[in-house]
C-alpha cells in the first residue's frame, strides 16, 4: 500500500467528523470527544488547527484514500508531541500507521528542524506501542496508565 502524508485541509472534515463519533477509535487515546461531533464542528476545529503555529497537521492517504490524521503539537524549544489515529478502521493492521509515523518523524527532523519528538501512549494500546517501537521511539518514563516515549534526531 502506498502511504503519503499531506497537509490537513478543510475538506477533510467531510470525512473525519464521522471518525470522531466512532468510540472504537478513541478507546485507548487521550483525545476522546465528549459529545457528538457534527461536520460543522469538525470544520471549525480544522480551520483553527491549521493556522496554529505550534502545530503541524497532516492527513494520511493510503493508496489515495484519506484514512486518518497524524500531527505534531506543542512545537517548542526543538521538540514536539506526536499523535496519530487511523479513523477508517478497515485500514487497521495494514502497516499504514507505521509508514505514516516514519514519514512524520522524518519530516520533523528534516523540514521542521526539531531535535526530538515525544508522545504519550496508553499501556494497553499494544498496536500503537508496536508502531512506535518500530519507528525508533523508546520508553522514557511512565505513570499508572501511560508511557512517555521519545525519539531524537540522529
Ligand atoms: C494504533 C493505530 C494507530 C495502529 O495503526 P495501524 O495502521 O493498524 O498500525 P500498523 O498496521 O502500522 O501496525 C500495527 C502493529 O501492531 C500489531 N497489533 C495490532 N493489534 C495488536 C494487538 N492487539 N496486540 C499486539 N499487537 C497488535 C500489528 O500486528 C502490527 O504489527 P506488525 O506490523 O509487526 O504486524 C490504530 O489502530 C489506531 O488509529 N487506533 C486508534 C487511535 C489510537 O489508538 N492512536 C494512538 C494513540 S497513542
Amino acid at each position: 500500500m502506498k502511504v503519503d502524508i499531506i497537509p490537513l485541509r478543510e475538506e477533510h472534515a467531510l470525512i473525519s467528523y464521522k471518525w470522531r463519533n466512532n468510540p472504537e477509535v478513541w478507546l485507548l487515546t487521550g483525545g476522546r470527544p465528549d459529545r457528538h461531533v457534527t461536520v460543522e464542528m469538525e470544520l471549525e476545529w480544522i480551520r483553527k488547527a491549521i493556522v496554529n503555529p505550534s502545530q503541524k497537521r497532516y492527513a494520511i492517504m493510503a493508496d489515495g484514500t484519506y484514512v486518518g490524521n497524524v500531527q505534531l503539537t506543542d512545537i517548542k524549544d526543538g521538540s514536539a508531541q506526536f499523535h496519530i489515529f487511523i479513523g477508517d478502521t478497515s485500514y487497521w493492521g495494514k502497516g499504514v500507521a507505521t509508514e505514516a509515523t516514519k514519514q512524520m518523524v522524518d519530516l520533523a527532523f528534516s523540514k521542521i528542524d526539531l531535535k526530538s519528538v515525544y508522545l504519550w501512549v496508553n499501556k494497553k494500546n499494544a498496536a500503537a506501542r508496536k508502531v512506535y517501537e518500530k519507528c525508533g521511539f523508546a520508553e522514557e518514563s511512565s505513570n499508572e496508565n501511560e508511557i512517555r516515549m521519545s525519539v531524537s534526531k540522529s
